[in-house]
């Protein structure tokens, strides 16, 4: 690509203008979309798994409907990712086949358990609060389908943030056994729930780019910090304890102080050394396989459509 090219297509990005999929654009550009947007459908899907553990096992009926509908919105998301990452050139089956190989990431948050009810109210409270400290910016990418499919989810995911912070809120004020269990889920979710937000600013080698193609508008730090700052009062206001004792808000910084993270579970998790990695390979494989018979009906039923259309 000539550099007379690559300037004219950085000119429409700093005039904010949106790139579209039969616009000219850099190979990278592409290349990092199709990466980026790919993780992200892959997590939206991989991330039905945990929560779907406990559909059969909710309190109540109103729970129980409220996390079906999650759920839902989980696998539709991830049907526009992958939509949106196909404007790109790249196919489904492509896609598919490199999650279910394991050579593709998901978002390492999705390779932890749900061990109690309280996982839940954790899980749509910090999981999905976080996400959605990281989509907002996204409505703003660069890359019209991205940015136009995270307006929909973004709304979606508000929901599923509220109804996992109001199962904490009523576990924190129920009996004490109820509040331990939400203070447990607090411990278990707190650290793994920074971690989404990537690496360290100095360790993240895909930021720099990013942002200069306003596919990212905040940096890692920056948005893990708005995160911080937004949920921390939300757990004092419920009244559970905050597991991290280096915690505490900086009046300089307007922004909170907090302990190290552990990079190497971080890295552990993203290599695949995670808790849960293999379970979750395997309940996507098997669900790919017990599908199988669905995709040949539908390629059938398609073919003798089209069959009967040329008759
Ligand atoms: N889990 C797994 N891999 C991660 C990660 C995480 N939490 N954070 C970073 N990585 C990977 C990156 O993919 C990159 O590897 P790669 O070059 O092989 O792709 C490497 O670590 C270095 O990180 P960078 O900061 O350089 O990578 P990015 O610039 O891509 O930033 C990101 C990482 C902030 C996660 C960015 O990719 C992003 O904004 N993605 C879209 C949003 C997303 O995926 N959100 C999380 C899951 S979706 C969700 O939670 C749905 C909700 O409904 C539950």
């Amino acid at each position: 690509e000539s550099e007379e090219f690559l300037a004219a297509f950085q000119a429409r990005i700093d005039r904010e203008e949106k790139i579209e999929p039969n616009d000219p654009m850099p190979e990278g550009y592409r290349r990092t979309l199709v990466r980026q947007i790919g993780q992200h459908a892959h997590s939206e899907i991989v991330g039905m798994l945990p929560e779907g553990n406990w559909i059969t096992r909710a309190p109540s009926l109103r729970r129980k409907i409220a996390l079906l509908a999650k759920v839902q919105d989980e696998g539709g998301h991830g049907l526009y990712l992958y939509s949106a990452a196909e404007t790109l050139g790249v196919s489904r089956e492509q896609m598919t086949e490199e999650l279910l190989s394991g050579k593709a990431k998901y978002s390492s948050i999705f390779n932890y358990p749900t061990l109690t009810w309280a996982d839940i109210g954790a899980v749509g409270w910090l999981v999905d609060g976080a996400a959605i400290m990281n989509q907002i910016p996204l409505c703003r990418c660069s890359y019209g389908p991205y940015a136009r499919a995270m307006i929909r989810v973004c709304k979606e995911e508000s929901f599923h943030q509220r109804q996992g912070y109001e199962i904490m809120m009523t576990l924190a004020r129920g009996s004490e056994e109820q509040k331990e269990l939400a203070q447990d889920a607090l411990n278990r979710w707190w650290w793994p729930s920074l971690m989404m937000f990537g690496p360290s600013d100095s360790e993240s080698t895909n930021s720099d780019q990013s942002m200069k193609w306003k596919i990212k508008r905040f940096s890692n730090d920056e948005l893990r910090q708005k995160f911080i700052t937004a949920t921390v009062p939300q757990a004092e206001f419920i009244g559970l304890t905050m597991p991290d004792p280096e915690l505490k808000w900086n009046e300089a910084k307007q922004a909170y102080d907090h302990g190290e993270i552990d990079w190497a579970e971080f890295k552990a998790v993203v290599r695949g050394d995670g808790q849960m990695n293999r379970d979750r390979l395997r309940d996507r494989n098997k669900a790919w396989d017990d599908g199988a018979w669905v995709r040949e009906a539908a390629l059938a039923h398609a073919r003798e459509r089209a069959e009967n259309q040329q008759i």
